[in-house]
C-alpha cells in the first residue's frame, strides 16, 4: 500500500488499483493536540459540524508524514502508517489470529499458570492468543477463595451478569432445576442459546473434585460444522438458514431467541454455533423442508456426540477453564456423587473483555 500525490489530490495505490482518498476522510483524521485527545485518541471536534465542501489546497509527503492544508484553514501532519492501517478492512488484532481446527487428536496444548501480576503480564497476552486460536484455555493454580472467579473475570474485563446471577455454583443438589446440578452426564451443548446476545465466553473454575468421573468434555463446533459443509452441503445449508426458536421460561422471565444452529457472518464464514436440543423449536415448514432439517440436525448431533471430535480431561482443584461459547460445545461425563464432592463455579464474560485486554497488552508489550 502506497500513498501517492497528484495535483493536490491524495491517492492510495495497493499495487493493483489506484483510488483517490476523499479529502473529508483526511480532514476527519487531522492529528495533533488541538484536534485529538492524547490519551483517548478521541476527536476534540465534531466532524459533522464541518462543511462538506472540504478540499485540499496543498499536500506533500515528508518521510512518513503526509502534510495537508485544507481549504478551511486547517493544516495537519498525518502518519502514513496509521492511514495504511485503516485500509485493512478486517480487525488487525483478533481476526488475524487464525483459528486452529481440532478434534479428539488434539494434544500438546499449553496450559497457563496463574502468577503475580498475571492480568498485566505477557503470559496473559499469550493466553488470550491461545484462547482465540483453540477456543479454550486452561489456567492452573487460580485461588479458590471467596468466589475468586468473579475477580478473575473482572480483571480481564467485566462479568456478564445474567438472571442466574453474577456466577453460578455447579454441584449436584437435591431437587435440581437443571441437569447441570445433578451427577448425570451432560452431552455437548452450548450455553444459553435463548439469550440475545448469547454470552460469549464461559469460565468454569474447579473448587473441589473428589470423584473419579466428572471429566470435562469439549467439542470444536468450528471443526464439526466445516466438516459438515464438506461432507453434507445440503445439511449444512439448511442448518445455516432455518431459524429455530430457543426458549427459557421461569417465574420471573421468558427468554427467547430465533437463530440458526449454525450462524454465518457477512462473508458466509463461521460465526457461531448454538446447540441445546432440549430447548430448540423449529418453526413449521413444508414437510420436505422439515424432512431435510431433521436429517441435518440428527447428523450434526451425531457428529457433535461422536468420539472423533471430543476431548475429555479432568479439571483439578484450582484449574480454571475459559471457553468460547459461540464456538465450542461443552459437557461432562457422569460421576458418582457418593464418592465425594465435585464443585465448580461458573460465570460469563463477553468478547469485549478479551478483545479489549488483548489489544491493551499488544500495545503495552509492543507486539
Ligand atoms: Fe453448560
Amino acid at each position: 500500500m502506497k500513498i501517492e500525490l497528484h495535483e493536490n489530490k491524495v491517492y492510495f495505490n495497493n499495487g493493483t488499483e489506484k483510488k483517490e482518498i476523499h479529502p473529508f476522510w483526511l480532514r476527519e483524521r487531522v492529528d495533533g493536540e488541538e484536534f485529538v485527545d492524547k490519551g483517548t485518541q478521541q476527536r476534540l471536534f465534531d466532524p459533522t459540524s464541518l462543511s462538506n465542501d472540504i478540499i485540499i489546497n496543498k499536500a506533500s509527503i515528508h518521510e512518513e508524514f503526509l502534510e495537508v492544508n485544507f481549504n478551511d484553514g486547517i493544516s495537519s501532519k498525518l502518519n502514513l502508517n496509521k492511514i495504511a492501517l485503516e485500509f485493512s478492512k478486517e480487525d488487525t488484532v483478533i481476526k488475524s489470529i487464525e483459528k486452529t481446527k481440532w478434534d479428539s487428536g488434539l494434544s500438546n496444548i499449553k496450559n497457563f499458570e496463574y502468577q503475580d501480576n498475571f492480568y498485566e503480564s505477557k503470559e496473559m497476552h499469550d493466553l488470550l492468543v491461545s484462547f482465540y486460536r483453540f477456543g479454550f484455555v486452561v489456567i492452573k493454580n487460580i485461588p479458590t477463595t471467596k468466589n475468586y472467579i468473579v475477580e478473575f473475570a473482572n480483571s480481564i474485563g467485566s462479568v456478564r451478569r445474567t438472571n442466574f446471577g453474577e456466577y453460578f455454583d455447579v454441584k449436584s443438589k437435591p431437587d435440581p432445576n437443571d441437569l447441570a446440578y445433578t451427577s448425570l452426564a451432560l452431552a455437548p451443548h452450548t450455553d444459553n442459546p435463548y439469550r440475545n446476545p448469547v454470552p460469549c465466553i464461559q469460565l468454569l473454575h474447579c473448587i473441589e473434585s473428589k470423584v473419579s468421573g466428572g471429566y470435562s468434555t469439549l467439542v470444536d463446533g468450528y471443526t464439526v460444522t466445516e466438516d459438515l459443509k464438506k461432507s453434507y452441503p445440503d445439511y449444512y445449508k439448511i442448518l445455516t438458514e432455518v431459524k429455530v426458536r430457543f426458549k427459557f421460561i421461569d417465574k420471573e422471565v421468558i427468554l427467547e431467541s430465533l437463530c440458526p444452529l449454525i450462524e454465518l457472518d457477512e462473508h458466509k464464514n463461521f460465526k457461531q454455533v448454538r446447540f441445546s436440543p432440549r430447548l430448540d423449536f423449529v418453526p413449521i415448514l413444508d414437510k420436505e423442508e422439515l424432512d431435510l432439517y431433521y436429517q441435518a440436525r440428527k447428523k450434526l448431533s451425531e457428529m457433535y456426540n461422536s468420539d472423533k471430535y471430543r476431548i475429555e480431561f479432568k479439571l483439578a482443584p484450582k484449574d480454571l477453564m475459559m471457553m468460547d461459547n459461540h464456538r465450542l460445545l461443552h459437557g461432562r461425563t457422569v460421576y458418582d456423587a457418593n464418592e465425594g464432592e465435585r464443585f465448580l463455579q461458573g460465570c460469563y464474560i463477553d468478547y469485549d473483555s478479551t478483545e479489549g485486554k488483548l489489544r491493551h497488552l499488544k500495545r503495552k508489550f509492543n507486539l
